[in-house]
């Protein structure tokens, strides 16, 4: 029993072997993945730490197929991301990934509710949408528009959004990075609690590795490469984290 629980538990959802992403400008070519290998397992909170310049985006970016490597293969499940058409790329986005960025990047002439609401029309998802604006403490604010709303709001309505799709795969940039110091707290708070009770994937990439303590497995990236990788067997809450 207790091996079955491992094997369950370490099942991969998304892999990269051997990633290879490279930018021209003028003269200088820039490898932003650089033969870049590791793997996500179901169901884990991920953390990718990473100062500016070492990739972050550009990772998840391929990971969330909307970008493709110059060579290597990225799996999801047994799916070849690197093969598929723009098409099929949009397909997978669509059905499989929730994204949440950091400034937010919402439809500014839906108000918050349907900003949410939209999302979930996409996938079909009979996620009940009135319950998740209250879960994210945004019952009293969902006829507002997205300029109505706070940053810390506008996040709410973002991460709510990304549950709404009900899609296997939630992916974050810097997803507290515009915000302060407390409401960037309550905001990976509601993110990662979210995310366990829908049993979804989490992956936050950031420069802050004040966060290390909270997450399943943390991924230290560097130049385009994972450099060290660290697995967390209790998890840190985020009220006691300090940065
Ligand atoms: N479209 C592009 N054209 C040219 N160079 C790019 C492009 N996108 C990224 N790069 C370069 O690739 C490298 C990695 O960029 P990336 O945006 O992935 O870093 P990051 O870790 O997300 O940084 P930050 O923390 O500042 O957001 C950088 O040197 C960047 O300048
Ligand atoms: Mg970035």
């Amino acid at each position: 029993m207790y091996i079955f629980v491992i094997i369950l538990t370490m099942e991969k959802i998304l892999e990269f072997i051997k990633v290879n992403r490279k930018f021209k400008t003028g003269d200088q070519e820039i490898l932003a993945c650089n033969d870049l290998s590791f793997s996500i397992n179901k169901g884990e909170f991920c953390l990718i730490l990473g100062p500016s310049g070492s990739g972050k985006s550009t990772l998840l970016n391929i990971l969330g197929g909307m970008d493709k490597p110059n060579s290597g293969q990225v799996i999801f499940k047994d799916q070849h991301l690197e093969v598929m058409n723009d098409k099929e790329l949009t397909n997978f986005r669509k059905k499989e990934v929730g994204f949440v960025f950091q400034f937010y990047n919402l439809m500014p002439n839906l108000n918050a509710r349907e900003n949410v609401q939209f999302a979930s029309e996409l996938n079909k998802s009979n996620i009940d949408i009135n319950k998740l604006m209250k879960e994210v403490g945004l019952n009293e604010r969902m006829n507002n528009f997205p300029s109505q709303l706070s940053g810390g709001e506008q996040q709410r309505v973002s991460i709510a959004r990304a549950i709404a799709k009900n899609p296997q795969l939630i992916l974050c940039d810097e997803p507290t990075g515009a915000l302060d110091y407390l409401t960037g707290k309550q905001i990976l708070s509601i993110l990662i609690k979210l995310a366990k009770e829908n049993s979804k994937t989490l992956v936050i990439v950031s420069h802050n590795t004040g966060l290390k303590a909270i997450a399943d497995r943390v991924l230290y990236l560097h130049n385009g490469q994972i450099v060290k990788t660290e697995e967390n067997t209790t998890l840190g809450n985020v009220e006691d984290l300090v940065w």
